[in-house]
């Protein structure tokens, strides 16, 4: 049952509620597509040439239409980028309050200048220190060499950790406090690959080279050491896998409910 403040509250956010649908509905459409990363085999990596084995980069890989359509691309993929997260935070109202107040915005806009000058070896060293300073501004540490998909978003933003060898595909989110670490000092595949629509709660650590399946819900503060099917979810230290039944179409509404 709905009060009048709610109502009131209700009235004040749907204009932008609505001008974030596009990006809800493009949510909403993708189906259960092959996942955007594979599940690298162990090795050792050299981190540029993982990046180049499958462009999940975001907007700056390769430049068919030019300077300009670079930039075009640039601006979408930022257009997606805020409408995604306005769709999912239901603290946020307008775009503007969410490029102005997002750390985790910021944190992947600058992941993806930093990817893109990692894959230069000219460009590691820099991309190294300019990803420490964003780091320092935002409280997202992100390493330039992780891969990291389309509509990325980090609620909150402080406390984020993402390793080196990470992969990430499309439609991603995570809380505050999220480690995609490794369990390895060996210079190999050892940090986890994320499928797509994964939703990973505050606090949360994912371990090692696991493969995290399309549509898993990590739940806050648990411990994944182990691969996770699609949509299961896991909870807990050790994680301990369910797998509910869940209406596709509304996947992405859940985690705006418990903030
Ligand atoms: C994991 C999660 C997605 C599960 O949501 P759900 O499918 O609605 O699950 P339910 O709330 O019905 O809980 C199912 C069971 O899992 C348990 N559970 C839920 N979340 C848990 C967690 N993070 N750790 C341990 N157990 C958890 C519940 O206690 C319940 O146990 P029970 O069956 O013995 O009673 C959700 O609980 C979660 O952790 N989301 C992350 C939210 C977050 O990080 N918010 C930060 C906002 S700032």
């Amino acid at each position: 049952m709905s009060t009048a403040a709610t109502r009131d509250a209700d009235d004040a956010m749907g204009s932008s509620r609505r001008a974030a649908e596009p990006a809800l509905s493009i949510v909403r459409d993708v189906r259960h597509a092959p996942p955007a990363v594979p599940h690298a085999a162990d090795g050792r990596v050299d981190s540029a040439d993982a990046v180049d084995a499958v462009d999940v980069s975001g907007p700056v890989g390769a430049r068919p239409g030019g300077p300009l359509g670079w930039v075009r691309r640039v601006v979408e993929r930022a257009r997606e980028d805020v409408d995604g997260a306005l769709a999912r935070d239901p603290a946020a109202s307008t775009r503007l309050e969410v490029v102005l107040t997002s750390p985790g915005l910021h944190a992947i806009w600058a992941h993806r200048g930093l990817h893109e000058l990692w894959k230069h070896p000219a460009g590691r060293l820099p991309a190294r220190v300019l990803a420490t300073v964003t780091r320092s501004v935002t409280g997202v540490e992100i390493h330039p060499a992780a891969r990291i998909g389309r509509r990325f978003f980090i609620d909150h933003g402080m406390g984020v950790v993402i390793g080196e060898t990470a992969e990430v595909g499309d439609d991603v989110m995570l809380y505050h406090g999220v480690t995609l670490g490794g369990r390895s000092l060996e210079h190999v595949k050892r940090h986890p690959t994320v499928g797509n629509r994964v939703t990973i709660g505050a606090g949360a650590r994912v371990l090692g080279p696991v493969l995290v399946g399309d549509d898993v819900q990590v739940g806050a503060n648990s411990v994944v050491v182990k691969d996770v099917p699609a949509g299961a979810v896991a909870t807990g230290i050790p994680a301990v896998l369910r797998f509910p039944k869940r209406d596709a179409t509304n996947q992405w509404v859940d985690p705006a409910i418990y903030i």
